[in-house]
């Protein structure tokens, strides 16, 4: 009898460790299975960061992901500035409010676009949609290379703008977009649930998904 319990117990903390372990590996995940689907809900803004270096092929993984975002007409109307300058990072931090903790990052992107090279006339300010998308690539390239990042907005704010320009001496025909402060994450915020179906619409306004 008292075999027969402890073989009872024994199964009973096999099960309990087997559904910790599923939880602990389940836990940040969204259990998609499409790995670039679950990157993308997994993704979350990251604001702390380990005071550790990005390595240099990371780096550049991430603006290859960028700038392999479309374009309206492929015009690619965009210049990146890396900063990895603890002097130039502590700057930018002091004086824009909305980007703090880019003075505990190892590293920024700045997106900027190039408006000698954006569509003329009526189409320019595509650029900030081009930008866009190069921003939202460098970001989900980020996660999934084990980093975190956060969108730290620019444009339009004309004084963040100055700020920046100002900084980083850059040319009045470019706009920096915005300012990615990344970093190995010292943080570990769990990614929003934002699906709404309510937000979705079917062949007009009025049906719903
Ligand atoms: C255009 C834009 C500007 C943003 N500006 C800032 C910012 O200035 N500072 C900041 O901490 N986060 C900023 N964010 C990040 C948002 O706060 C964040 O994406 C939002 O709260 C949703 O959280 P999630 O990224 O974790 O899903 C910005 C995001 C976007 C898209």
């Amino acid at each position: 009898m008292k075999m027969k319990v402890s073989i009872l117990l024994n199964v009973l903390l096999a099960i309990v460790v087997v559904v910790l372990a599923v939880k602990t590996f389940m836990a940040g995940s969204s259990g998609n299975t499409n790995p670039a689907i679950e990157n993308m809900i997994t993704r979350t803004s990251v604001r702390a960061y380990e005071a550790k270096a990005v390595e240099d092929a990371k780096v550049e993984q991430m603006l290859r992901a960028a700038m392999s975002a479309p374009t309206a007409i492929n015009k690619q109307p965009w210049d990146f500035v890396i900063v990895d300058d603890p002097a130039k990072l502590k700057e930018l931090a002091d004086s824009l409010s909305n980007a703090k903790m880019a003075a505990g990052a190892p590293l920024a992107i700045v997106v900027c676009g190039n408006m000698q090279k954006a569509i003329e006339g009526e189409g320019r300010d595509n650029w900030i949609a081009d930008a866009s998308a190069a921003t939202e690539n460098l970001l989900l390239a980020a996660h999934s290379l084990g980093l975190g990042a956060v969108w730290t907005g620019v444009y339009p704010s004309a004084h963040r703008v100055d700020v920046i320009r100002d900084v980083l001496e850059l040319p009045g025909y470019v706009v920096p977009l915005s300012l990615v402060p990344i970093g190995y994450p010292a943080e570990n915020p769990q990614p929003k649930d934002k699906w709404k179906p309510e937000n979705v619409h079917r062949n007009g306004w009025s049906a719903a998904y």
